[in-house]
């Protein structure tokens, strides 16, 4: 673990080039970190670096170079790893969330489940943790059954049925910010030897995350939220599990030995690393994670907590403003309608004050046809805003309403 850095809002802002930029002559105010987060000088550093001076192709050449990407590339595998409280050969690098998601529903659950099988869900799902399971249940006859919401934007009473084979859930909730009780579930799931896929790409910026804690089979994260760069990310899974996995893509890297009869496949992580791998996007989210790691993440969830208090005050007292998701543990989102204008003519208005949110159905669709709402405007936010983030988003929606008003 890396020495741990005294966590002040101003100083890490300072990290992150983009956050000194200006949008429409104003200074950014940047609250669409669930989209995706700003990286970084040490991200932007490693990855120019891995270009500029290592660039080569992983476990293929004898050559200085290969040799240096590979260490590049599993040196980050190991970091990230360990950063998650798992196994080196427990870390499979994918482009992110959707792909560890969609890689176990086609390789470990889809040969494992038939007609009569449930695979549980939860109401609250990223488009990507429920379209991958509908696949699966059209191709093998399973069924999805998805835990319902209350009106606070918390999960109903979690039940498992006779016919559950598996379970899976997100950590966080996008649309929402719901922080769900997701080591209880996966423990009760476990008792009943129900295997558990925890959705984490949310959780990750927000704290630190132990699989071996959360007691889940596998936890999918991407490299993009957590200030890492796009088109990485991971699957962390339970080594155990993992071993009687088949692959999900074929190709190069994923072999032992090729004929044109047959092939015997590698060991994982390999095994689901089919073809050349986002080298880069692999070093820059070792990068994004060894900065995690030097945070005081504690009192920087502690700051993201003071800070979407203050503003959900703040946005709750503007007349005609609702808040989608009130659950009494939250992280990071605050989603709300304005009476009488739409949530993207909101986005619009504030675009042009320099804030940036996310206006639509974040891609949550089933969350929002629970709250009877076509979509929402979300306030994003990461450790590196401040509250006059908050008083921009703030002033920006008394604005929308002097317009619509
Ligand atoms: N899943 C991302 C979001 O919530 C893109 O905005």
């Amino acid at each position: 673990m890396t020495q741990t850095r005294t966590f002040d809002p101003t100083q890490v802002r300072a990290d992150f080039p983009i956050l000194a930029t200006n949008v429409w002559c104003k200074p950014l105010v940047y609250l669409d970190n669930a989209a995706t987060a700003q990286k970084p000088e040490a991200v932007l550093q490693a990855i120019d670096r891995y270009y500029r001076e290592q660039n080569s192709n992983v476990h293929r050449g004898v050559h200085f170079l290969s040799a240096q990407a590979t260490r590049e590339y599993e040196g980050a595998r190991e970091r990230i790893a360990a950063y998650f409280g798992a196994e080196r050969d427990e870390m499979i690098f994918t482009s992110g969330a959707t792909a560890s998601i969609n890689l176990v529903a086609q390789a470990f659950v889809r040969p494992r489940v038939g007609p009569g099988d449930e695979i549980l869900i939860t109401g609250m799902e990223h488009h990507s943790n429920i379209v991958p399971w509908q696949l699966v249940c059209e191709q093998t006859g399973a069924s999805l059954r998805a835990i319902g919401l209350t009106d606070s934007g918390e999960l109903e009473e979690f039940t498992f049925a006779a016919n559950t084979k598996f379970v899976a859930l997100v950590h966080t909730s996008n649309a929402l910010g719901t922080v769900n009780p997701v080591a209880s579930i996966c423990a009760r799931a476990r008792e009943r030897g129900i295997p558990t896929l925890i959705d984490g790409a949310q959780a990750v910026p927000h704290g630190r995350v132990d699989v071996r804690e959360l007691g889940c089979d596998f936890f999918a994260f991407s490299g993009h939220k957590a200030f890492g760069p796009t088109g990485i990310g991971g699957l962390v899974g339970r080594s155990t599990v993992l071993k009687d996995m088949g692959p999900w893509q074929g190709g190069g890297e994923m072999i032992r030995l090729v004929t044109l009869e047959k092939s015997e496949y590698a060991a994982p992580p390999a095994r689901f690393e089919a073809g050349t791998p986002n080298i880069a996007g692999a070093v820059g989210l070792g990068a994004a994670i060894d900065y995690l790691d030097a945070l005081d993440l504690d009192a920087a969830a502690a700051h993201e907590r003071d800070l979407l208090a203050y503003a959900t005050d703040a946005v709750k007292a503007i007349e005609g403003v609702r808040v989608i998701g009130e659950a009494a543990h939250k992280a990071g989102v605050l989603s709300f309608v304005m009476e009488g204008a739409h949530p993207h003519d909101i986005g619009t208005i504030l675009d042009q004050e320099g804030v940036a949110i996310r206006t639509g159905h974040h891609c949550a669709q089933p969350v929002m046809a629970r709250y009877r709402v076509p979509a929402t405007a979300r306030a994003s936010f990461a450790f590196y805003n401040t509250r006059e983030d908050a008083d921009a988003l703030a002033a920006g929606l008394h604005r929308v309403r002097e317009l619509f008003n």
